[in-house]
């Protein structure tokens, strides 16, 4: 026996627990990419509870591990002893008390606590000063302001420090409302009008996400809720509520005389022009959005042009069949949208 452990290999512990924490670590950093929010990262009040709960369940967690991991260790140490020492725990009441009351009334606590968190999610401590109406569409989202006449979409502009109602619809199937630094889910479902609210603590763009599993382009469902100070929001929303720019340029003319004779008008509205389509975003304020397609390509001219020309190779299965533009109007079709702002 003593000859057999001589010559055995020597086993290394350690590694399989290294591979372990290494895969582990990995599979955390991979949530690390750039632009994807955190709700462990909060800068609204709702996320922030959202967290702060999280955190309290974590502690309670470590907590409990720690002192299991400290028994067992207890138990194996002493186990060999055969006899019970004298005013030892009776194991009986040792189970009842810490196997159940002790969770039980842990478990009793957190449940308190999360119905606090719950009901202060329901509504904000003061009453809102603005609303939005978000609509949900395959795969976009509507944004409308009520008494402003303009939308816009997959962009919500929100004055920071102050609540905001936001009122959700669907005119399809079910999505799923998530800013995950601002506030939890809130699902969209056809025929009612859901509410939820944000309020962001600090000015920035804070990315949202559709969270329900609403069909082929469910990824590129996303959109951007930007925070800014009173005067900013004020001044944007004075802007989507006049009619878009007129053109500028030569360029710009010459894009919006295609866009207008074009089969473009007939699906979306450019303000104050004979374009009022309603079966895609409004598009007079598109050259200053964050993105195309909800996320699924940056707004520039390049993607713009591909956008224009055959979307379903950038977003299959979208609304938008590939437009037969002419490669000589396509350039000025550009500089009249990225005009738009
Ligand atoms: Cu909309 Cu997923």
């Amino acid at each position: 026996m003593v000859g057999r452990r001589l010559t055995e290999p020597r086993r290394r512990p350690g590694v399989p627990v290294a591979r372990v924490l290494g895969c582990g670590l990995l599979v955390l950093l991979a949530g690390c990419t750039e632009g994807a929010p955190s709700t462990l990262d909060p800068a609204g009040t709702g996320a922030r509870r959202v967290a702060g709960f999280w955190w309290l369940l974590f502690g309670i967690s470590a907590a409990v591990f720690v002192v299991v991991m400290a028994l067992l260790t207890w138990a194996l140490a002493f186990r060999r002893r055969p006899h019970r020492r004298a005013g030892a725990t009776d194991p009986i009441r040792f189970v009842v008390v810490a196997g159940a009351g002790v969770p039980f009334v842990v478990l009793l606590a957190v449940y308190g606590v999360g119905l606090r968190d719950l009901a202060a999610l329901g509504q904000p401590t003061e009453p809102p000063a603005v609303t939005v109406d978000v609509t949900g569409h395959k795969w976009w989202w509507e944004v409308r302001y009520p008494g402003v006449a303009g939308a816009t979409a997959n962009e919500i502009h929100i004055p920071v420090g102050e609540p905001v109602r936001v009122r959700l619809r669907t005119v399809d199937v079910l999505h799923s409302f998530w800013v995950p630094q601002l506030m939890p889910k809130t699902d969209l479902i056809a025929g009612k009008v859901r509410e939820t609210w944000l309020r962001a603590e600090r000015p920035g763009r804070y990315r949202g996400q559709c969270a329900e599993y609403c069909g082929l382009q469910h990824a590129h469902m996303a959109f951007q809720v930007v925070a800014q100070p009173r005067a900013e929001f004020d001044a944007w929303l004075a802007r989507l509520a006049a009619p878009a720019p007129a053109p500028a340029s030569d360029a710009e003319r010459r894009g919006q005389q295609a866009f207008l004779q074009g089969t473009c008008a007939a699906c979306h509205t450019v303000r104050g022009t004979s374009a009022t389509g309603t079966v895609g975003p409004d598009l007079s304020t598109i050259g200053a959005r964050w993105s195309l397609g909800a996320g699924a390509v940056p707004n520039d001219g390049g993607h713009l042009g591909g956008w224009i020309v055959n979307s379903q190779t950038v977003k299959p299965g979208n609304a938008m069949p590939p437009q037969p533009v002419d490669a000589a109007a396509l350039p000025d079709l550009i500089a009249y949208l990225e005009s738009l702002r």
